[in-house]
């Protein structure tokens, strides 16, 4: 499997997918101010991953306190967390993952437990989140290929993939998962910009894979269901509201607008741990704004003239009546969202297709 994140000791280790494809790099974090940026510059990126890496950083991060008291030693763990949630706003399992990790500390703390069972404890917790999320993007991939087609033309924007995740993927788990049941898959992939995710990332994982991949530009997509050429889109999310609304890499909601024009179904294939039912509808997902040169520069080369105003939302919202369904481990949520979800949460009842 690809290798997204890994620990080895007391130091988080990275492929940089700011660097795929053209060279497998591997950022070896030894701090938490160091994994911390390594979520802001998107050296690790995708919401799963993202979670995975807050929750390994401060597993490290607290490692080589030097406190001996548990009183400092805590004081040091909340300064800890509030670093890993000052990265980046928009992917709720960023939070969910810190909000872990602080229950952990706490069940710990509360046990009477000292600074090196604490510490024994977060790394655990650690390990359980990165392992969680394979085990979740395996059962949303099986749950989600029994909606794919026996040949299906897929179209997917950015990358939800093993990068993404702690490994195998969300929407790219879901085309896994079709391929692994002997289903005839081709994949459009949108290239996504600014960041090209779709392009680099999704298109390297999917080409190492052998799934045959067709790289578009993003305008491209109606275009292709016009002519007949989609059959289904599945994308990521990055926070699912609790009426549905799913924020996802921008471009998604123009893909959903598309969709629904043509009588395509769209899928969001996402682990519970994107689905933030604190947040009521997608209107208040914040939404990342991210540097101007993104958009100016490509490889380094301005792209727009020096003067015109740049924006750089990385993020939009797909309003949930553009959703066939939402794909997680637990089966799949269909409209009515707000009640399909909370009764996600609330009953052991695992939902098929
Ligand atoms: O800015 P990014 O690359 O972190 O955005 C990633 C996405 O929007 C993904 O589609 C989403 O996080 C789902 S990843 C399984």
């Amino acid at each position: 499997m690809l290798p997204t994140i890994a620990r080895e000791d007391d130091v988080v280790v990275m492929i940089d997918q700011r660097k795929l494809p053209a060279a497998e790099v591997y950022v070896r974090c030894r701090t938490v101010v160091e994994v911390a940026r390594a979520i802001k510059t998107m050296v690790i990126r995708g919401a799963p991953a993202i979670g995975v890496a807050a929750a390994m950083g401060i597993a490290i991060g607290m490692r080589r306190s030097k406190a001996t008291g548990t009183q400092k030693f805590a004081a040091e763990f909340h300064k800890t967390c509030e670093l890993m949630a000052a990265t980046r706003p928009t992917a709720v399992n960023l939070f969910w993952a810190i909000e872990r990790m602080k229950r952990a500390f706490a069940a710990a703390a509360e046990a009477g437990a000292s600074v090196d069972q604490i510490k024994e404890r977060l790394d655990l917790e650690a390990t359980n989140i990165h392992d969680e999320d394979v085990a979740s993007c395996r059962a949303m991939g099986a749950f989600g290929a029994a909606v794919v087609p026996a040949e299906a033309r897929i179209l997917t924007h950015c990358n939800a993939g093993a990068l993404a995740t702690a490994g195998y993927g969300t929407a790219l788990g879901v085309i896994r998962g079709a391929v692994e049941q002997g289903k005839r898959v081709t994949v459009f992939a949108d290239e996504t910009r600014p960041f090209l995710q779709g392009a680099r990332l999704t298109a390297w994982e999917l080409v190492r894979d052998g799934i045959q991949t067709t790289v578009i530009t993003d305008s491209m997509a109606g275009a292709l269901m016009r002519q007949g050429l989609i059959d289904m889109v599945v994308v990521g999310a990055d926070r699912i509201a609790a009426n549905g609304d799913t924020a996802n890499k921008i471009g998604t909601y123009s893909v959903a607008v598309l969709a629904r024009e043509h009588g395509i179904p769209f899928y969001v294939a996402a682990p519970m741990s994107t689905i933030d039912l604190k947040t009521t509808d997608g209107q208040d997902i914040p939404i990342e704004e991210r540097s101007a040169r993104e958009v100016t520069h490509l490889g380094g080369r301005r792209l727009t003239p020096v003067g015109a105003l740049i924006r750089n939302p990385a993020f939009d919202v797909t309003p949930h009546p553009l959703i066939a369904g939402i794909i997680t481990e637990r089966g799949i949520f269909r409209p009515p969202y707000v009640e399909s979800l909370r009764l996600g949460f609330e009953s052991e009842v695992v939902v098929r297709a």
